[in-house]
């Protein structure tokens, strides 16, 4: 086991773990992408080596595959699944409409498919994501790589008449190449600094040809589940209008870490 983890992971550890209690044996789920629904995976393989839970899952990238193999999660795709009861995935930034910007790991398309093809999404985070106005993380854009640029110069012209000032659009690199997402496509980060109306956002930027789909997750998030440095968990339902507090107790167990050490 790692000597320390530092508070953020902490915090993103307890929101997996707590989050992998809405598991129930049986269910298909969408597997997200990032730091913190690695943990998720990670605790999802501890109980199905100690419970004996059922389950298979729908990775939302490449790096999730992976590592579901190597955590023992049985996994599918979505054409075999089809229909999913549920998916757990990070995110970057979320407001108090259960409005999400996601794709700082350009994995957005598989994960916006998958979320959208769930019966619920639960949202896990340490409690640094949550904002109260969107749009500080910068937005990312999905576009085809033909023609990137025509398509990046309709994007800051459709900003201009949504009469947002001051951003910048940077296509995202790996190195000295452009970053590829698992679709084989280009990422575009919209530094906007804020996003009054995602609504609106979302729509204009989809219309645009060469746009495959952008950062914004609006309705598509269920529950959110905040993780905190001292292990506290609140647990938010957009439906049931709750939330509630408790704690998870960190204890990392050998399974979790064996590849971490
Ligand atoms: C992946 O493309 C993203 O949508 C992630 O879910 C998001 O970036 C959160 O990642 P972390 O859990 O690593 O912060």
């Amino acid at each position: 086991m790692p000597a320390e983890l530092s508070p953020i992971d902490k915090a993103k550890f307890v929101a997996a773990k707590r989050a992998t209690e809405f598991v129930e044996t049986g269910m298909k789920l969408g597997l997200g992408t990032g730091s913190t629904a690695a943990w998720m995976v990670r605790c999802l393989g501890e109980r199905i080596r100690e419970e004996g839970l059922k389950v298979v899952g729908v990775p939302t990238s490449t790096r999730t595959a992976e590592l579901a193999r190597q955590m023992g999660v049985p996994i599918t795709t979505l054409d075999e699944a089809k229909w999913l009861d549920l998916t757990i995935d990070g995110a970057d930034e979320f407001d108090h409409n259960f409005v999400l910007i996601k794709g700082g790991g350009a994995a957005l398309l598989q994960e916006k498919i998958v979320a959208t093809a769930s019966d619920r999404m639960i949202v896990i985070a340490d409690a640094a994501k949550e904002v109260a106005q969107l749009g500080v993380f910068p937005l990312p854009v999905e576009v085809i790589s033909f023609g990137w640029q025509t398509t990046k110069t309709l994007i800051e012209e459709a900003l201009v008449s949504l009469d947002l000032l001051n951003f910048e659009c940077l296509l995202r690199m790996n190195g000295a190449k452009p970053l590829m997402t698992d679709e084989s496509n280009y990422i575009i980060d919209l530094h906007l600094k804020r996003v009054d109306n995602p609504r609106q956002l979302a729509l204009v930027l989809n219309q645009i040809p060469g746009v495959v789909e952008n950062g914004l997750f609006i309705d598509i998030c269920d529950i959110v589940v905040i993780g905190h440095g001292d292990g506290r968990v609140t647990v938010r339902d957009i439906n049931l209008g709750s939330e509630t507090d408790d704690f998870v107790e960190f204890k990392p167990s050998k399974n979790i870490f064996a590849d971490m050490e």
